[in-house]
C-alpha cells in the first residue's frame, strides 16, 4: 500500500468515526457539539477521500445511508427470535389482574419491579448488528417471517451503522419502533397535498408506508425516527435487568425513550399511565398507549409466553381519538390536478377537543373497499393530528334506507369526461381549464408555500377567475388598480396591498416558483432539489427524463411528470409567461450579493434613476453590466422607448424585466 493510500484509509476511518459521534450528539442526544457548517466540512472531506479511493469506502459510512438501486420486492427474512406482539389491557382492573397473575406465577413475597415506556405508535423493527456494524433491518412481518428493509433503515440518521463500543453490544438483535413525528406527518401530507397525491391517514401507516418504499431515496427523504426497547440478543453475558438492556442500548448510541420509568408496584405504574393520559399530545408523536414490563430478566424467563404473547409484558390502550356520527353525504372535489376527491360530509362530532365536520374518502375504491354508504352510522378517526378519516361504517345500524356512492364520470364542476387511467387509483376531469382546476391551480401559485401573496386566497383568486380577469397564473402581474376596482368589497386601500403583494411575489426564489407551477408528485422539497440541481428554470426546463432521475431525491415517477409538464406547449407558454413577468427563473449561486454573477443590460429609459446609477447598483449587488446582447446576458431592464436591444433579448429568449422588477432585485423596492 502506498502512503498516501494508507493515509486515506486512516483518516477515512477517522472521519466515520468523528462523524458518527457527532450523529449521535445531534440525532440521538440532541446536543450538538458541533455547527454544521463544521460537520458538512467533515462529510465533505469524507466524501472527497471516498471519490479518490472508492475500494476504501466503509459499509458503516455515513455517505452510504442512501445508496444502492430500487429493490424490485423486499427479500423474505426470518428472525433469529421471534417478534412477539403483546396483549392488550384498557382498564386499571384488567392491569391488577395482570399484576396478580404476575405475582401468582412467581410465587408469594417475591418483589417485582416494573418498568414504563410509552407505546409509541409506529413499525415494530428489528436490527441486526455484527461486529458492531448494522448488517440488517428487517420488519416485524407474521413474526417469523418479516422483510428485509435494511437499505431503507440505513436512510434513518438517529439508527447507528456502527455501534459505540461504550455499551458492550458488537454480535445482537434489538428491536425498537420506526415512527413518524407528527410535524414530520403533517409537513409530508402538506406536500402531497402540494403534489396532488393521496395523503397518510396516520402516522403510523406513513411510517410503514415509507420504510416499505422499495426506492431507499424516497424512505430517505421522509421524516422518520425511531426508538429503541428490546435488547433481543447478544453475545455474551445478558443483562439481568430490562432496566440495563436499555442502558446497554443507550451508551451503544441506539435512541432510547427519555420517558422511560421503573416502579416497585402496580399502584404506582398506575398513577404514571394516569399522567400520561393529558401529556400525550404534547411530545410530537402519536402513542397509542403504555407498555409494561416486568424488570428482573430472569423473572421474566420464568413467567415465559403464551402461545402469542409474554406474560412479562403487557400494553395498556389509551382509547382511540374515535367516535360514531353519521355520514350525511358524500361529495366530490375537484383538485388541481383535476383529481376528484369523495369527500365525507359529516353531522358535526368531537374528536380529541376538535369539531369535525368533513373527512378525506381518498378515492372510489377506498369508498367501495369500505362499503360505506350515504346515511351510515360510521366510525371516525383523528390521529395525530391529521385530518379525520372514515374507519369503517356500523353496520347493526343499518336500516335499509343508505344509499351507495358511484363516483360520477364527469367532472361535477365543467361536466368534461372524468378519466380514471388503469394504473391509478383515482379519477381525473380530463379538461385543464376546467374552472375548478383554474382555481386550484392559482389558488396553490398564490398560497404561502409557493408565491406566498399575502391576501390573495380561494375567494379573491374565484372573483378574478369568475370575472374574466385571471385565467392563468401569470395575467396576475399584468393585473391594475382598474382591474380590481370593480370587484365586490375590494376598496382602494386593499386594491393597493394585493397589487404590492403580488409584485412582491417577484422576489421569490426558483425553488418556490417551480413549487407553484403546481407540477404532479413536486411537492416543496422536491421543487427545491431540482431548483438546487438545475440552477434554472430553463435547464430544467430541458432536463431528459435521464437527467432528472440522477437527481438526488427524484425517482422515476417525479422525473416522467417534470417532462411531461415541461412537453405540454401551454405549460412552456405560462413559464415564458412568467419569465416575462419578471420571476426568478435562476437559483441563487452564491450569498454574496442578491445579482451574484448575473449579467444585466440596460435599455430605454429608467424612470426612477440615471443609467450610471443603475449600473453601479448592478455591481454593488455583486453582478455585472454588459453592452449588447451576448449568451452571457442574464436580464434586459426595460425602461421608456427601448432600441433595438429589447428586440434582440426577446429574439435570443433573454429575461426581459422592467423597472419595477429590477428595483425588486437590487432590493430598493
Ligand atoms: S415491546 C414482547 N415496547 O407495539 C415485547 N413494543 O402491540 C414486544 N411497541 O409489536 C414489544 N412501543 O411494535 C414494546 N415500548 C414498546 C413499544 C412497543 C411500541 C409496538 C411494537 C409491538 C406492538 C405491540
Amino acid at each position: 500500500m502506498t502512503d498516501g493510500r494508507m493515509q486515506a484509509k486512516a483518516r477515512i476511518r477517522e472521519l466515520v468515526d468523528q462523524i458518527s459521534h457527532h450523529d449521535t450528539k445531534y440525532f440521538v442526544e440532541d446536543s450538538p457539539e458541533i455547527s454544521d457548517y463544521e460537520y458538512d466540512m467533515l462529510v465533505k472531506e469524507l466524501r472527497d477521500l471516498e471519490s479518490r479511493y472508492p475500494d476504501l469506502v466503509l459499509p458503516e459510512s455515513p455517505t452510504q445511508r442512501v445508496s444502492g438501486k430500487p429493490l424490485e420486492e423486499f427479500p423474505q427474512v426470518e428472525h433469529k427470535v421471534s417478534m412477539l406482539s403483546l396483549g392488550n389491557s384498557y382498564s386499571p382492573d384488567e392491569l391488577k389482574e395482570f399484576d396478580a397473575r404476575v405475582h401468582k406465577l412467581l410465587g408469594p413475597g417475591e418483589r417485582v419491579e416494573y418498568v414504563v415506556e410509552l407505546k409509541i405508535d409506529g413499525l415494530g423493527i428489528a436490527l441486526l448488528y455484527e461486529d458492531g456494524v448494522l448488517t440488517r433491518g428487517a420488519t416485524r412481518g407474521d413474526g417469523r417471517v418479516g422483510e428485509d428493509v435494511t437499505s431503507n433503515v440505513r436512510t434513518i440518521r438517529s439508527i447507528p451503522l456502527r455501534l459505540k463500543p461504550e455499551g458492550g453490544l458488537r454480535n445482537c438483535e434489538v428491536r425498537g419502533e420506526v415512527y413518524m413525528p407528527t410535524d414530520g406527518l403533517r409537513r409530508l401530507n402538506k406536500e402531497r397535498e402540494a403534489a396532488g397525491e393521496p395523503l397518510f391517514a396516520n402516522p403510523r401507516n406513513a411510517a410503514a408506508g415509507s420504510i416499505r418504499q422499495l426506492d431507499p431515496r424516497i424512505a430517505a427523504s421522509r421524516p422518520l425516527d425511531a426508538y429503541f426497547y428490546t435488547l433481543s440478543y447478544t453475545e455474551g453475558r445478558m443483562p439481568s435487568t430490562h432496566e440495563e438492556c436499555l442502558e446497554r442500548m443507550r451508551l451503544s448510541g441506539l435512541r432510547t425513550s427519555p420517558h422511560t420509568r421503573k416502579f416497585g408496584s402496580m399502584e404506582k405504574v398506575l398513577e404514571h399511565i394516569a399522567s400520561w393520559e393529558s401529556k400525550r399530545d404534547g411530545i410530537g408523536y402519536e402513542i397509542d398507549g403504555i407498555v409494561i414490563k416486568v424488570n428482573s430478566i430472569s423473572q421474566q424467563e420464568r413467567l415465559g409466553y403464551t402461545s402469542k404473547d409474554p406474560r412479562w409484558a403487557i400494553a395498556f390502550k389509551y382509547p382511540p381519538k374515535q367516535m360514531t356520527t353519521r355520514l350525511v353525504d358524500i361529495q366530490v372535489q375537484v383538485g388541481r390536478t383535476g383529481a376528484l376527491t369523495p369527500v365525507a360530509l359529516l353531522d358535526p362530532v368531537q374528536i380529541g377537543g376538535v369539531t369535525v365536520t368533513h373527512a378525506t374518502l381518498h378515492n372510489e375504491d377506498e369508498v367501495a373497499r369500505k362499503d360505506l354508504r350515504i346515511g351510515d352510522m360510521v366510525l371516525v378517526e383523528r390521529a395525530g393530528e391529521v385530518i379525520p378519516q372514515v374507519v369503517k361504517p356500523i353496520l347493526d345500524k343499518r336500516t335499509g334506507s343508505e344509499r351507495k356512492f358511484k363516483m360520477p364520470v364527469k367532472c361535477p364542476v365543467c361536466g368534461s369526461d372524468a378519466v380514471r387511467e388503469e394504473d391509478e387509483a383515482v379519477r381525473r376531469c380530463v379538461n385543464a381549464s376546467c374552472p375548478a382546476q383554474v382555481m386550484e391551480r392559482l389558488t396553490h401559485f398564490c398560497s404561502r408555500d409557493a408565491m406566498d401573496i399575502e391576501g390573495v386566497g380561494p375567494a379573491l383568486v374565484a372573483q378574478l377567475v369568475d370575472n374574466g380577469l385571471v385565467k392563468r397564473a401569470s395575467d396576475l402581474y399584468r393585473l391594475s388598480p382598474s382591474d380590481l376596482k370593480d370587484l365586490e368589497g375590494i376598496a382602494e386601500k386593499s386594491s393597493r396591498n394585493i397589487l404590492d403583494a403580488i409584485h412582491a411575489s417577484l422576489d421569490r426564489d426558483l425553488a418556490r416558483v417551480i413549487f407553484a407551477l403546481g407540477i404532479r408528485h413536486v411537492g416543496w422539497t422536491t421543487a427545491a432539489a431540482l431548483a438546487g440541481s438545475f440552477g434554472s428554470m430553463e435547464r430544467l426546463e430541458d432536463a431528459s427524463e435521464e437527467e432528472l432521475s440522477k437527481t438526488e431525491g427524484i425517482g422515476k415517477v417525479v422525473g416522467e411528470s417534470v417532462r411531461d409538464f415541461f412537453a405540454n406547449s401551454e405549460n412552456r407558454r405560462l413559464v415564458e409567461e412568467l419569465r416575462r413577468a419578471g420571476l426568478r427563473m435562476e437559483a441563487p449561486k452564491s450569498r454574496a450579493g442578491p445579482l451574484e454573477g448575473k449579467v444585466f443590460l440596460f435599455t430605454g429609459e429608467l424612470k426612477s434613476m440615471g443609467r450610471s446609477e443603475a449600473e453601479s447598483l448592478v455591481s454593488s449587488s455583486g453582478g455585472k453590466v454588459g453592452s449588447s446582447v451576448t449568451k452571457a446576458t442574464d436580464y434586459v431592464v426595460v425602461g421608456e422607448n427601448p432600441g433595438s436591444k429589447l428586440a434582440k433579448a426577446r429574439q435570443m429568449d433573454k429575461k426581459v424585466i422592467d423597472e419595477d422588477a429590477f428595483l425588486r432585485l437590487v432590493g430598493k423596492k
